[in-house]
């Protein structure tokens, strides 16, 4: 199967985000990845919900909110009306993260739990089924153009085996350090979605890199 490819805009020329968003728009890619970080969750400040409603009057592919905010519930709904389609939520931003899902879903979004390199997959064993996408940080959030953590190779094994057990389909997506040598492998472990920032636009053709993380098999 080939990847869902999803170019992380963080990594964009946010000076010129239209002409970003028609590059993707007229690429093979699948979705938009959008970064919203608060400075709180995590030690950098990236975009919010005015910046979301501005890709949306452009985008022609759907757009997957990565929210990596406490308190996202205090934003859920803003980001749904600025149209996004999946809206992740980070599990240790969230003690009550089945209400999460459930107010995400209310509103007619996927949901998605973004979960961090230190975090275990078994903590996803009871909420599995509620869960549309799960993120599976493969680099500390915050930043872009950070080095693979190879440890989550492991973890796509593990929460494939959680989902295959539970019949769920939920689908797996890779965010970080994601290139051209380690897509093949991530599809092999399991993966359903790759997110690159840095390796599609630092390069001088990103529809081309697109074109060839989406053939991938
Ligand atoms: C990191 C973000 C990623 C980031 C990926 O906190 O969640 O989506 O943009 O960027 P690259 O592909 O450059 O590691
Ligand atoms: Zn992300």
């Amino acid at each position: 199967m080939n990847p869902i490819v999803a170019p992380s805009i963080l990594a964009s020329d946010f000076a010129n985000l239209q002409r970003e968003i028609e590059m993707i728009n007229t690429s093979q890619a699948d979705w938009i990845h959008i970064d919203v970080m608060d400075g709180v969750f995590v030690p950098n400040i990236s975009l919010g919900v005015p910046i979301v409603e501005a890709i949306k009057r452009h985008a022609k592919k759907p757009m997957d909110v990565h929210l990596m905010i406490v308190q996202p519930e205090k934003y859920v709904e803003a980001f749904h009306k600025a149209g996004a389609e999946t809206i992740s939520v980070h599990i240790e931003a969230c003690p009550h993260l089945h209400r999460n899902l459930q107010q995400i879903k209310s509103l007619g979004c996927k949901a998605g739990v973004a979960v961090n390199p230190h975090t275990p997959i078994s903590s996803l064993e009871d909420v599995i089924l509620d869960i549309d996408l799960v993120c599976l940080m493969s680099v500390n959030p915050g930043f872009g153009g950070q080095k693979f953590i190879e440890r989550t190779y492991d973890k796509i094994r593990s929460l494939k085996t959680l989902i295959n057990k539970r019949k769920a389909k939920t689908l797996i997506e890779i965010d970080g350090g994601v290139n051209q040598q380690n897509a093949k492998p991530l599809m092999d472990a399991g993966a359903d979605v790759l997110v690159a920032g840095n390796f599609v636009f630092s390069s001088s053709n990103p529809k081309e890199v697109i074109q060839r993380l989406k053939e991938v098999s």
